[in-house]
């Protein structure tokens, strides 16, 4: 475990930070069934328990990429969602337009500031950004990023459920 400081983390907190609770993975689901049509990207998979919710809506428009960096080739993903239009990725991919952006990766600024550059433009008008872990005394980056990014103008606050915050693309 000595190179997964996020697990042993995760591990420790579970109920009370960091993991996903059953009724955000529900309000996760709620929030992402009406999202356009377009990929959606989730970056930290860890036991998918958010993949999940996200794979009940996957269909050929709106394929399901999944992407986690300390889950090495060879690590376990039996929990992982697997199907048609479900992409286990080995590295971040190369996107063009997302309908839903799901982070829940290492909660470190500029860590999410990078992916909030590098995918979140690419949301489409109604698309969805969700990013769980907002406004935890824990991980405090992932506000403090989201107000650093400078796309986050095109984006309406949707809800708030325990940690998971939604955002919805307007122009
Ligand atoms: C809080 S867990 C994710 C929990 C997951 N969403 C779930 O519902 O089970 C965070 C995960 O993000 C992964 N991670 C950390 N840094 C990352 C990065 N830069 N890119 C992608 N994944 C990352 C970790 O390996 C860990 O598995």
């Amino acid at each position: 475990m000595a190179d997964h400081p996020t697990h042993v983390r995760i591990r420790a907190d579970y109920g009370t930070t960091g993991g996903y609770m059953p009724h955000e993975v529900e309000a996760l689901a709620e929030a992402t069934k009406a999202a356009p049509a377009g990929p959606m990207l989730e970056l930290g998979v860890f036991r998918g328990d958010s993949a999940r919710a996200l794979a009940k809506w996957v269909t050929a428009a709106r394929p399901l990429f999944l992407y986690d960096n300390m889950m090495r080739p060879t690590a376990d993903k039996s929990c992982w969602p697997t199907g048609p239009h479900i992409v286990h990725c080995t590295g971040l991919p190369a996107l063009s337009r997302l309908g839903v952006l799901h982070e829940d990766a290492d909660h470190v600024y500029a860590t999410l500031l990078g992916h909030l550059r590098r995918y979140g433009s690419l949301v489409v008008p109604e698309g969805l950004i969700c990013l769980h872990d907002w406004e935890s005394s824990h991980f405090p980056d992932v506000k403090k990023a989201w107000e650093a990014w400078e796309g986050r103008e095109k984006f309406d606050w949707v809800c708030r459920v325990s940690a998971l915050a939604v955002f919805r693309r307007i122009r």
